[in-house]
């Protein structure tokens, strides 16, 4: 089984990586990742290059990065090198210490720039983006792809090898292709192939959903670490149980409703101080819709998250869906479930706007 990577000349702590999430992973998020452990890498929300480049307001996705303790990686996307070049220059100036390509995006309007996955179609320009991104930081450079634009055109081997002589330090691969979106299942064989094409540490991601399944794709040969995205929303703490399972530790207790409620309240409470009550509560919408699904009264909990209007409501739901020790021992709680599929959140309301990405 694989140990935690090297970087770029940064040894990962772990080689469970958080994956890049467009609207979930901001710095609240990330700090409640670390705070569990054994994640080897947070990741931000992917940053677009012209919106930075160019001034445009783009800052929230930067959101703490000046004090974010290390390591961690923020991934950025555009079309254009230079423009790349010149967000990475900034990005880098700001202190991040790892910097990711996005070549995986397959949203429309990504596609319709041309950019993201798009690019999967021309492994030559992967490498040349690539090329004038490593010129212009002195930071590793590292690209997450997917594994072509359709079953027809597998391209990741090929990708794999430009970006490697274009001087990517790492790469992650997300085992499906860019039509399928997060359809089907993730083709860990087809990960391994793009493994077995290069010599920099490649990064296996898709459908990792249990502490056991993330040490099971671990043993995917030629694999330096895997990558975990959707399952980390509900259950931030499956990180540290991948690690303790690693280390032949007894695997940690999932956190009862009672500490789920508390992270959300302050994950909440951090987002007000960032976005003021009412971006945060578009954000805490999906975010809580995701915590709960699977869980039996999932479906009442994201109507009262959708409909809460105020700081205190958006609390008072919480409250309910995930109670103290006091209010289970009183019959307050509506269910005891923990949440478990995630996944079965992905097309329902609230939740909808972000999950194209990536
Ligand atoms: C809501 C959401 C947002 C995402 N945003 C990004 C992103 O910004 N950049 C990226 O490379 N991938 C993004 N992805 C894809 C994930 O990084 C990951 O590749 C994918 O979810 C598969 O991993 P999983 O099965 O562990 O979720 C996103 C996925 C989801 C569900």
């Amino acid at each position: 089984m694989a140990n935690a990577p090297v970087i770029g000349g940064i040894r990962l702590p772990t080689p469970f990586l958080q994956a890049p999430m467009a609207g979930f992973a901001n710095r609240a998020f990330r700090d409640i990742v670390r705070e569990f452990g054994g994640c080897g890498l947070p990741a931000f929300e992917m940053v677009s290059a012209a919106a930075l480049v160019l001034g445009r307001e783009m800052s929230d996705r930067l959101w703490g990065i000046e004090d974010e303790p290390r390591p961690f990686a923020v991934q950025i996307w555009d079309r254009d090198g230079y423009r790349l070049a010149e967000c990475a220059r900034r990005v880098a100036d700001l202190g991040a210490p790892i910097i990711d390509i996005n070549f995986g995006c397959p949203a429309g309007k990504i596609l319709k720039q041309r950019s993201g996955a798009w690019l999967l179609g021309d492994p030559a320009e992967v490498g040349r983006m690539v090329a004038s991104v490593v010129r212009a930081v002195k930071v590793p450079v590292t690209a997450k792809i997917r594994l072509g634009l359709s079953k027809d055109s597998i391209t990741a081997p090929e990708v794999a090898r430009c970006a490697e002589d274009a001087g990517a330090a790492a790469l992650t691969v997300h085992g499906r292709t860019a039509d399928q979106g997060f359809s089907g299942a993730a083709d860990w064989g087809r990960i391994a192939e793009t493994a077995a094409a290069v010599s920099i540490p490649v990064i296996g991601n898709g459908d990792i959903d249990s502490p056991s399944r993330a040490i099971d794709r671990l043993r995917t040969p030629g694999i330096a670490g895997v990558m975990i995205g959707r399952a980390a929303i509900s259950q931030p703490w499956i990180f540290a149980q991948a690690e303790a399972l690693r280390l032949g530790l007894p695997l940690p207790a999932s956190p009862p409703p009672a500490v789920q409620r508390d992270i959300l309240l302050g994950h909440f409470a951090k987002l007000v101080d960032k976005f003021g009550e009412d971006g945060a509560a578009v954000i805490m919408r999906r975010f809580a819709c995701k915590f709960a699904a699977g869980a039996p009264g999932a479906r009442a909990f994201r109507k009262a998250v959708n409909e809460s209007r105020t700081a205190a409501e958006m609390s008072a739901a919480i409250e309910r869906k995930f109670p103290g020790a006091e209010a289970i021992a009183c019959g307050w709680a509506e269910d005891d479930a923990l949440p478990k599929n995630q996944d079965r959140c992905l097309a329902s309301d609230g939740c909808q706007e972000a999950d194209a990405d990536g």
